[in-house]
């Protein structure tokens, strides 16, 4: 196992280093943004005092925010409609941003639209050209920024021209109001509609990524298979979804003696389902294998998902500075071929 350390790297070097703060990153689908192995997903963020949701205050965001950039965890994933389509994840995103605008270069912010936030119209959702746009610049507005670096689709619509869902995206690039776009919950045949009509654009409608469920104990969306494959053979990073199964995949519920309120799976009332649901030897298995080489369940699933051919940034979902630290530490993480082969073992055995 090898541990990336933080270096000095001198500024005729900086150019060509794929690091931040000692993070590692790594090219984002097939282009030229590079984004941290780890970054952090921020569904949770919000204001819970007010009842939209969310598990983590905007100051205890802050914090978490001001410790990524020191750990180099920059690549924010939100959605304009996480915590009850409040639009709070990405407020508190925006709240932080407003109080640091020299970092703006520094993170790569990552949201997501489809369903309707401030109406309930039937134009107040999907992917119509009237919809995107009015989304992206309310998205724009809370976020407290100039642009956004990459805009998902949330869903795939398919009561849409997919023509005038990707021109709307041309026109969003030309004004400079996002950066670069991907996709979200699609299936394989979903993406190649998309990628069939890219040349109808220009080159700035590519699909960098495409974000979907995946965990290495339940894998792939059974109604969306394939694409984790699909994406390494063809150039797009895949985006993992809750990628740690909620907190599951994750030392904590090794010892359900301590588990109860402040835990996510018990405070959503799934956690009798999640352990009747998921394989719990095989995951005992994989912990005493992270333990018996020094690190912790979360970051052994970390590197081994970042050393999955096609798998893009890690985005797992954190509640404490803590957490940020532990996640972002098995994103420095490289596995030798030994090592793999001893996790695939026990992920694939009957
Ligand atoms: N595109 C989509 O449709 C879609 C759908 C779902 C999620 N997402 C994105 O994916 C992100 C991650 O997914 P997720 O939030 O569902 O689940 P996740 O990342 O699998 O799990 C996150 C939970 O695990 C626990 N955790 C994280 N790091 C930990 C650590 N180091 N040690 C102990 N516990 C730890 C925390 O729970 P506690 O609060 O209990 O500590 C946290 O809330 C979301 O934030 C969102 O950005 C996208």
């Amino acid at each position: 196992m090898e541990i990336k350390e933080k270096k000095e790297i001198s500024p005729n070097d900086r150019w060509a280093v794929d690091e931040f703060n000692g993070m590692p990153y790594r090219p984002l689908g097939d282009s030229g943004l590079r984004v941290a192995n780890v970054g952090i997903g921020t569904w949770k963020f919000g204001y819970p005092e007010k009842g939209d949701g969310a598990r983590v205050d905007e100051k205890t965001a802050h914090r978490i925010f001001d410790r990524a950039i020191e750990v180099g965890a920059t690549f924010w994933d939100t959605a304009n409609r996480y915590n009850n389509a409040s639009g709070n994840s990405e407020r508190v995103i925006g709240t932080w941003m407003r109080l640091n605008p020299d970092q703006r270069r520094n993170v790569i912010l990552a949201t997501k639209i489809f369903a309707p936030m401030d109406g309930i119209s039937p134009n107040h959702g999907r992917l119509s050209r009237l919809n995107i746009i009015e989304s992206v610049h309310a998205c724009i507005e809370r976020l407290q920024v100039d642009y956004i670096d990459l805009l998902y689709f949330h869903l795939f619509d398919s009561t849409t021209p997919a023509e005038e869902s990707l021109s709307a995206i041309e026109d969003l690039v030309k004004e400079d109001a996002i950066r670069y776009f991907a996709i979200s919950n699609f299936t394989v045949d979903q993406i190649k509609l998309y990628q069939s009509l890219e040349s109808h654009f220009s080159i700035r409608v590519r699909v960098l990524a495409v974000q979907n469920k995946f965990d290495i104990i339940s894998l792939e969306d059974d109604q969306k298979p394939g694409v984790l494959h699909y994406c390494a053979q063809s150039g797009v990073s895949f985006v993992a979804w809750s990628p740690l199964l909620k907190g599951l995949l994750t030392d904590k519920y090794q010892d359900l003696t301590g588990v109860g309120p402040g835990d996510r799976l018990y405070d959503e009332g799934t956690l009798n389902s999640a352990l009747e649901r998921y394989d719990l030897p095989r995951i005992k298995k994989l912990a005493d294998l992270s333990k018996e080489w020094g690190i912790s369940l979360n970051q052994l699933v970390i590197a081994y998902m970042l050393s999955r051919p096609g798998m893009g940034p890690i985005i797992a979902s954190v509640s404490s500075v803590d957490q940020l630290e532990s996640n972002a530490y098995g994103g420095r993480i490289t596995f030798s071929k030994e090592e793999i082969l001893k996790i695939e073992e026990i992920l694939t055995e009957k």
